[in-house]
């Protein structure tokens, strides 16, 4: 599980709109299978760093290498194929699409090229078993036939996750998965993670402290484009430099 070149690593990594340089040097290793989360400051270039590695935007210098494959200046597509994927935005669910028929969207990418419009219309079978399983995983088969675009607000950030994990993908980012959400619907976001994300490699970004802590194996701190800290809870939540960064409010959440 934690043999070396396989999980996700990126090194030097650096990124400048423009004169403006957000992206400062980054280093940042997560083992295959890891739980690894990402915080920081608001604007510290959690979700540029997001993009970088999901080939959203091309870095200016660095390398990405994910299970020992270097993916620096792949597409976007290309990443994906290679089983990174990212939690959809909301707006990119098919809103209009039952649970069960984004899923089955979501699990196309298991089944490649071979896979066109026609099979799916055709009901092959693979992808609807696919969809079922993780349907039934999100605890969603009670939804299965209402529109993406009517559920509610947290059962649309589970559904994102679901159609990632539909896809086969085996490295999971997310970008603050719990906003928004009020407590119950946060404990309960946590739990579907740890569950649907079971033998897979998640990177998340997230603010709040209490989901970081209890789901993430590592903890990385994210401040001004570098990585000022990364190790177990226990150790970054000691770390100086890292209450130097939450000095206010989050600062005793540390504690
Ligand atoms: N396309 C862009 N062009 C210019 N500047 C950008 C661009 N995208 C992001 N930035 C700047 O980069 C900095 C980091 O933004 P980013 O969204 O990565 O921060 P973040 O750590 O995700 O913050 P938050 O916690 O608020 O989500 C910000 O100052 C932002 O204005
Ligand atoms: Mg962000």
């Amino acid at each position: 599980m934690n043999d070396p070149g396989s999980g996700l690593i990126v090194t030097g990594l650096r990124k400048s709109f423009g004169a403006l340089e957000i992206i400062k040097g980054v280093e940042l290793s997560v083992a295959k299978g890891e739980r690894h989360a990402v915080i920081g400051p608001n604007g510290a270039g959690k979700s540029t760093l997001f993009h970088l590695i999901t080939g959203r935007f091309p870095a200016s210098d660095g390398r990405i290498e994910l299970d020992g494959t270097d993916i620096t200046g792949w597409s976007a597509h290309q990443i994906f194929r290679a089983g990174l994927a990212r939690s959809f935005q909301v707006t990119s669910l098919f809103p209009k699409l039952s649970v069960f028929e984004n899923l089955r969207c979501g699990a196309m990418r298991n089944f490649g090229a071979g896979v066109s419009v026609f099979r799916l219309l055709d009901g092959f079978r693979p992808l609807a078993e696919q969809a079922e399983r993780t349907m039934e995983a999100l605890g969603l088969t009670h939804r299965r036939h209402v529109a993406a675009g009517s559920l509610a607000y947290a059962e649309q950030r589970a559904l994102e996750i679901g159609v990632a994990i539909a896809g086969g993908a085996h490295t999971i980012l997310l970008d603050e998965p719990t906003a928004g959400m009020s407590r119950t619907e946060t404990e309960r976001a946590v739990a579907l993670i740890r569950k649907v994300t079971e033998g897979r490699t998640l990177v998340m970004i997230e603010h709040d402290l209490g989901v970081v802590f209890d789901l993430a194996d590592r903890i990385s701190v994210l401040a001004d484009g570098k990585v000022i800290a990364s190790g177990p809870p226990d150790q970054v939540r000691g770390d100086a430099a890292v209450r130097t960064a939450y000095l206010g409010a989050a600062a005793e959440v540390l504690t």
